[in-house]
């Protein structure tokens, strides 16, 4: 009796616990893929970093381009927004064992400033370009690098764009130095 209550609380727990991801992610609208380690390293590659700056990941994931730029670049200020309670409790996790100290928190990127940034991650979708484009024009300084996996901003020219081979197909990386446009 006692085994069937623990499965069933079980089963409830793990249910409770699928629906709210799914729920998260239809609101953010972006599903959970994380960028391979190869192009994570090529795209701190392409920022060029120096070792000092704020960095962002928006929509961190399980925090990995935290993690690498902390790794490679003791000195710079990583931090990221993560709005999908799972995905960002496996990444609280991925970064407490990585013993590296990054800002990762929990919330909507959209609704945080992030106006000391000097460098900006992203792994979005289409639809999403344009709103973060609006946010970067009212929030960023001119000039600011943001890096984009995949997905360009449209009507931006990006300073540099590179592909990274995988083991299946490639993958596109945008580099902007950002021009905020007049909102
Ligand atoms: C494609 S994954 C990329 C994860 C990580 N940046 C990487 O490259 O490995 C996109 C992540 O962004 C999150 N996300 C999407 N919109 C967001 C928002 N407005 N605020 C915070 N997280 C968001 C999703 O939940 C998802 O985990």
């Amino acid at each position: 009796m006692v085994a069937i209550n623990l499965s069933l609380g079980l089963l409830m727990m793990f249910t409770v616990v699928l629906f709210f991801t799914a729920l998260f992610t239809f609101i953010a609208k972006v599903p959970f893929v994380p960028t391979s380690q190869r192009v994570v390293d090529q795209m701190l590659e392409a920022a060029d970093l120096s070792g000092n700056e704020v960095v962002y990941d928006l929509g961190a994931g399980d925090g990995r381009f935290l993690i690498s730029a902390k790794r490679r670049f003791p000195g710079v200020t990583a931090i990221g927004f993560e709005m999908v309670p799972l995905v960002w409790f496996l990444g609280k996790m991925r970064v407490l064992f990585s013993g590296q100290k990054v800002q990762y928190r929990f919330g909507n990127a959209l609704k945080h400033e992030i106006r000391d940034a000097n460098c900006v991650f992203l792994y979005l979708i289409t639809s999403l370009m344009p709103i973060f484009a609006a946010k970067f024009d009212r929030e960023l300084r001119p000039g600011t690098v943001v890096v984009s996996n995949s997905f360009p901003f449209p009507g931006r020219n990006p300073i540099k764009k590179f592909q990274v081979k995988g083991i299946v197909g490639k993958t596109s990386v945008y580099v902007y130095r950002w021009e905020p446009k007049k909102v």
